[in-house]
């Protein structure tokens, strides 16, 4: 959870739910579903039927899943030093699925450990172009424990299921998958298990320096003198992640908390700074919601929205209406890069005993699939030159959604999630001509995004500036 205990402001959070009006402009998006429930169902179906149809004769009921990584050894918190050994353990075991890495170390010295899965094709070097990015992060208050363990169990799930499973086989086939199981491994180094609530003093919640890791990013709202004096003060756990969200093309995000069970989207904050109660929504509402109620709605607890003495409706809900947060991962995230992130509350205990793990796992394990199937909603493509060059940083704009631009990798790619909807695209680069809008009906019925690639025409007409530019066409940040 991502506050401390309870507040007046949590007391009279249920009572002041206010109606929702959709202000930002909708003028030219036309005939858009806004059922985010129908569209989570929708996704869910097809990608499932995809994979079955791809498996050839065997139907999901003929699969046996390899889940033994739940009970042997017996359900523990794997610690930091286990972490290690079990991302060495599985890039050796799969080598074509898995890659160890670490995006940098805390202030104890501690490395960050994250583990890339994707199933690669060594002899295409670019059989990974328009794959999309997404992470899975967890345990950023170093004492909420439920969440780091869940993407433990994924990444086991998903390495010792690739070669039986046709659901993870697809997904794994055409998605790279990063997670970070901590974010703040010095801070869970000194929570204890089986306490529900923070230590004094917020001992395990903060990292070694006694900071919340979750308030130290850089936010959409303060203004440039606040943004560097913060900016001196970043913590190594901070500015590692900022670093790691920056230099990836993630498109889709979700980060674990414990202390409630809720599915929660940004913003987290408005310009208002009201303590609580007061929705402030992004541009890109609709795929926020779609992406909080498929993970609720495939949650048996958390799709009731009546837990830990909280009430929110379907189990989803707006940052900023439930309490404000300034400096948050999750808005930073959004507002700093092309990544959608969602903050996804999983326990009412931080930090409960290990023999209720198998049993998270079973209530968690759909919704991290359906969540994760969701990279792959909208349009995505290539924004070229008329010689098929890659234009990098190019900006992909969405009739309705402007202020949410999307930009394009070094190797010319872009995603940009959508719900089903009639939109108009448009690329544009410094030094070209702005494309012609293209219109799309997405229906978010494939298990890939809608292809839409762009090729644009340099302003002058005797442009020649393509040569050393592009030498880094074939690698990905
Ligand atoms: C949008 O819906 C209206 C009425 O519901 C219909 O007449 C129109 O053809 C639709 N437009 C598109 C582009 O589907
Ligand atoms: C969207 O929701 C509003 C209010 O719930 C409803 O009036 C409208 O018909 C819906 N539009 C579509 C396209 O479903
Ligand atoms: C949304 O779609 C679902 C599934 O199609 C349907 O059961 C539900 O009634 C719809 N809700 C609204 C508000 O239209
Ligand atoms: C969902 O997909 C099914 C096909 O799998 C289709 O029949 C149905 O109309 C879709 N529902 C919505 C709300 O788009
Ligand atoms: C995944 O990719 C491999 C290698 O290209 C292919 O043999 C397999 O059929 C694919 N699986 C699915 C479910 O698409
Ligand atoms: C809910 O509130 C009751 C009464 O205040 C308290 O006894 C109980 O521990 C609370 N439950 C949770 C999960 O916080």
């Amino acid at each position: 959870m991502r506050m401390i205990s309870l507040t007046p402001a949590q007391g009279i959070r249920a009572c002041c739910i206010i109606a929702l009006i959709i202000t930002f402009a909708t003028a030219s998006v036309q005939n858009v579903t806004n059922n985010t429930t129908a569209g989570a169902d929708n996704i869910t179906n097809t990608a499932a039927a995809t994979a079955a149809a791809a498996a050839g004769s065997a139907s999901p009921a003929d699969i046996v899943e390899d889940e033994s990584f739940i009970t042997h050894p017996s359900p523990h918190y794997l610690s930091n030093g286990e972490i290690s050994a079990l991302f060495g353990k599985l890039q050796d075991l799969f080598p074509n699925l898995a890659t160890k890495y670490s995006i940098g170390k805390t202030l104890k010295g501690r490395q960050m450990y994250a583990l890339a899965l994707t199933a690669s094709n060594k002899d295409d070097r670019n059989g990974d172009l328009l794959r999309p990015m997404i992470k899975v992060t967890a345990n950023i208050h170093g004492d909420e424990a439920v969440g780091r363990q869940m993407v433990l169990f994924l990444a086991q799930y998903l390495t010792m299921n690739y070669a039986k499973v046709p659901e993870v086989q697809l997904l794994l086939n055409t998605t790279e998958i990063h997670l970070l199981p901590s974010c703040n491994p010095d801070g869970f180094a000194l929570a204890k298990e089986g306490n529900c609530e923070s230590l004094p003093n917020y001992i395990g919640r903060t990292n070694a320096a006694g900071i919340d890791l979750n308030r130290d990013f850089p936010d959409r709202l303060e203004n440039q003198q606040v943004s560097q004096l913060r900016s001196h003060k970043r913590q190594p756990e901070t500015a590692a992640i900022i670093n790691w969200v920056l230099g990836k093309p993630f498109v889709l995000s979700a980060n674990f908390h414990g202390g409630a069970i809720v599915a929660s989207y940004p913003y987290d904050n408005s310009i208002a700074h009201h303590e609580c109660c007061e929705e402030s929504l992004t541009p890109d509402d609709r795929v926020f919601k779609l992406m909080a109620h498929t993970y609720a709605n495939n949650h048996p607890i958390m799709r009731k929205g009546h837990n830990c003495n909280d009430t929110f409706t379907d189990g989803i809900t707006n940052g900023a209406n439930w309490y404000e947060l300034n400096g948050g991962m999750q808005d930073f995230n959004y507002a700093f890069s092309n990544c959608f992130e969602m903050t996804i509350e999983l326990s009412c205990c931080k930090y409960p005993t290990a023999d209720t793990l198998p049993a998270e796992w079973a209530r968690n394990k759909r919704s991290l699939m359906q969540l994760l199937k969701l990279s792959h909603i909208g349009v995505k493509g290539l924004v070229t030159d008329a010689s098929g060059y890659p234009i990098a940083d190019a900006n992909i704009l969405v009739s309705g959604i402007e202020d949410k631009p999307i930009r394009t990798t070094k190797r010319g790619e872009y995603w940009r999630l959508l719900t089903p909807g009639i939109y108009n695209v448009q690329a544009l680069a410094f030094g070209y001509q702005p494309s012609e809008p293209k219109q799309v009906h997405v229906t978010n019925e494939n298990s890939e995004a809608l292809r839409l690639d762009f090729v644009l025409s340099p302003r002058e007409l005797n442009y020649d500036g393509i040569s050393s530019f592009y030498n880094n066409f074939f690698y990905r940040h």
